[in-house]
C-alpha cells in the first residue's frame, strides 16, 4: 500500500484502533492502512482462525495486535475484546464499526429472522461497539467511523434488510456526533461504493459488475479497498478534527447513478441461484 505517499509515516503512532469485523475485506484493508501509519490494532470477528491470519498481516506492517473473537451481537464478548485491547494496547482512540452481514433476498421471501439477523449484526452490533467503547473513547477524545452503505440512502432491490439497518446506522451516527461532541468524540460514516474483490461484491452480484468494469460508476472504475482506507485515515486524522456527523460517500460517484445496475446484476445472480 502506497499510503505513505499521501500521509506521514507516523501519523497514527501510539494510537489504538479497534475494528469490528476486522478479519477480512474492507475492514481489514482499513486496519492495514492504520497499521502502515504506525497504529496498533485490535480486531474482532466471529472466527478466531480468520482473525489470527489477519493479525499476522497487521504485525508484518509493524503493528502490535490484539485479535480476539467476539460477535458484535453479544455485548459480553465485545466487552471482553475491548478490555483485552485496553490491557494490551491502551484505550481505543479510533473505533471502526464495520461488522456486517448481507445476502440478496426478495422482500416477500425475507423471513422475520432473516430481517432481524441483519438488523442485529449491522445496526445493533454497531450500537453495541460504540456504546461499550464509550469510556475508552471519552478518555482519549477519540473518533468513530461507521461503515454504512448506499442502501441507506436509496432503495436497492433485494436489500430491504440492509437498507433499514444502514439507514439506522447513519441516523445513529448523527445522534452520537451530537451527544458525544462535548466529550471530544467525533463520529462519522463512510458509504463505500462497489469495491472489487470483496465478500460483499461476491454476495451481491458484483462479479458481474466487475466483469463489466464498474459500469454505472461515473469515475469509470470499481473501487479498491485502499480507496476506503484512505478515507478512513483522513476522517480519523487531525486534518479532519472539526468534522463530525457527516456521511462521506467514497464511491466514484456511483450513488449519483441510482441502483439500476445493481438491481439488474442482483436479479441475474438470484435467477442463477434458483436454476
Ligand atoms: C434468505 C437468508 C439467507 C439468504 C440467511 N438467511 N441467508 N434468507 N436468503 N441467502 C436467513 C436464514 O434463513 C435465517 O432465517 C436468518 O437469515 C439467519 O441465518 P443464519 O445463517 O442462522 O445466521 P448467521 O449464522 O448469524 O449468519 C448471518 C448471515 C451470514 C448474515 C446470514 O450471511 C453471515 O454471517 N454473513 C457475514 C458475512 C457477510 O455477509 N459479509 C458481507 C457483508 S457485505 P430463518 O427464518 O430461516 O431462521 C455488506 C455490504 C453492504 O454488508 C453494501 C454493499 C454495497
Amino acid at each position: 500500500m502506497e499510503l505513505r505517499e499521501f500521509f506521514p509515516a507516523g501519523l497514527f503512532a501510539g494510537k489504538t484502533v479497534f475494528v469490528t469485523g476486522g478479519g477480512s475485506g474492507i475492514n481489514l484493508g482499513i486496519a492495514k492502512g492504520f497499521a502502515a501509519l504506525g497504529a496498533n490494532i485490535a480486531i474482532c470477528g466471529r472466527t478466531q482462525a480468520k482473525l489470527d491470519g489477519a493479525a499476522k498481516e497487521l504485525e508484518a506492517l509493524g503493528a502490535k495486535v490484539s485479535a480476539r473473537a467476539a460477535d458484535v451481537r453479544k455485548p459480553d464478548e465485545l466487552n471482553a475484546a475491548l478490555s483485552a485491547c485496553r490491557d494490551t494496547l491502551g484505550p481505543v482512540d479510533i473505533l471502526i464499526c464495520g461488522a456486517a452481514g448481507n445476502f440478496l433476498v426478495p422482500a416477500e421471501k425475507l423471513s422475520p429472522n432473516g430481517f432481524k439477523t441483519v438488523i442485529d449484526i449491522d445496526l445493533i452490533g454497531s450500537f453495541n461497539a460504540a456504546r461499550l467503547a464509550f469510556d475508552q473513547l471519552a478518555q482519549t477524545r477519540g473518533s468513530i467511523i461507521f461503515i454504512s452503505a448506499g442502501m441507506a440512502h436509496m432503495p436497492y432491490a433485494y436489500q430491504l434488510h440492509v437498507g433499514a439497518a444502514k439507514a439506522g446506522i447513519d441516523r445513529m451516527m448523527q445522534n452520537l456526533a451530537l451527544e458525544w461532541g462535548p466529550h471530544g468524540i467525533r463520529v462519522n460514516s463512510i458509504v463505500p461504493g462497489p469495491i472489487a474483490g470483496t465478500e460483499g461484491m461476491k454476495r451481491l452480484g458484483g462479479e458481474d459488475h466487475e466483469r463489466r468494469g464498474g459500469l454505472g460508476v461515473p469515475l469509470g472504475r470499481m473501487g479498491a479497498v485502499e480507496d476506503i482506507a484512505k478515507a478512513a485515515l483522513f476522517l480519523s486524522s487531525p486534518v479532519a478534527d472539526w468534522i463530525t456527523g457527516v456521511v462521506l460517500a467514497v464511491d466514484g460517484g456511483s450513488g449519483l447513478a441510482g441502483s439500476a445496475n445493481f438491481n439488474a446484476s442482483a436479479a441475474a445472480l438470484l435467477a442463477a441461484q434458483v436454476r
